[in-house]
C-alpha cells in the first residue's frame, strides 16, 4: 500500500516525508492556489521534495489544450503525473499522452462505470472521491469497493486505485483493509491517525511514574 500526502504545501510534505508517509504527492487547482508562488514553481518545489510521482491537474477542459498542457506539466520534472478531468475530451487526451509515454491520473471518478471508461483509455490511475461522495449521503466506500471489485476480476485493465478526498481516519482504515493500491490522505487525517486517548492518559502514567528514576 502507498501513502500520498494530498496538499501542495511543502511544509506538510516535509512533515509526511520524514514519517515514510509521502510515497507521492497528490495536487489539484484548489490546493495549489491556496499556496503562494506560481503553479509551476510550485509543482517544482514539490518534485524536489519527493521522489515518488507528484500528480500535477491540467487547467484546460478540451482536448487538445489538456494535451499541450500536460506535455508541459510533464518536463516539469521525470516524476509528474498528468491529471486530468473525467469528462469526454479527458479520456481522448488520456490516449494521447499515454502514447507519448506519459503518465495520468483520471481524477473525479463518481462511478463504477466512470473507472471502467478511465482504465479502457490507459489511464495510469483512476482516482475515485469518497468523501465528497459520502457528503451528499452517497456510499464512497462502496465505489471503491466495486471499483476494486472490477480491476480485480478484469486483469487486462491495469490502472492503479488512488482513493482520494479522504475525510476521517475510518476512511483510512477501512481502504487499508479493502487493500486499495494507493490512499492520498490530506496532512489532518494523518495527524488523526496519530492520536488515541488511551495513549495520552498511558504516556501520562509512565511519565509520572518515571520521576521516581530520575
Ligand atoms: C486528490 O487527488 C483530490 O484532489 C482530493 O483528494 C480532493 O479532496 P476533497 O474532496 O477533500 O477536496
Amino acid at each position: 500500500m502507498d501513502i500520498y500526502v494530498d496538499t501542495a504545501n511543502l511544509a506538510e510534505i516535509k512533515q509526511a516525508h520524514e514519517l515514510g508517509l509521502a510515497d507521492g504527492v497528490t495536487t489539484n487547482p484548489t490546493l495549489i492556489a491556496k499556496e503562494n508562488g506560481d503553479f509551476k514553481d510550485i509543482l517544482k518545489g514539490i518534485c524536489r521534495e519527493v521522489s515518488g510521482p507528484v500528480h500535477a491537474e491540467v487547467l484546460s477542459l478540451e482536448y487538445e489544450k489538456m494535451v499541450t498542457e500536460g506535455r508541459e506539466l510533464a518536463k516539469i520534472a521525470d516524476n509528474i503525473v498528468i491529471k486530468i478531468p473525467m469528462n469526454h475530451d479527458g479520456l481522448k487526451a488520456v490516449r494521447s499522452l499515454k502514447a507519448e509515454g506519459i503518465r495520468t491520473n483520471i481524477t473525479l471518478i463518481f462511478s463504477a462505470g466512470q473507472a471502467i471508461l478511465a482504465a479502457k483509455a490507459g489511464t495510469t490511475y483512476l482516482c475515485p472521491f469518497l468523501g465528497r461522495l459520502d457528503d451528499i449521503s452517497a456510499n464512497g466506500l462502496e465505489l471503491l469497493d466495486t471499483i476494486q471489485t472490477i480491476l480485480i476480476n478484469n486483469p487486462d485493465l491495469d490502472a492503479k486505485i488512488i482513493a482520494a478526498s479522504i475525510r476521517t481516519p475510518i476512511h483510512v482504515v477501512e481502504l487499508a483493509a479493502m487493500g486499495i493500491d494507493i490512499l492520498t490522505i490530506p496532512s489532518k487525517v494523518l495527524e488523526q491517525l496519530e492520536h488515541h486517548p488511551l495513549t495520552d492518559i498511558g504516556i501520562e502514567q509512565f511519565t509520572k511514574d518515571a520521576e521516581k528514576f530520575k
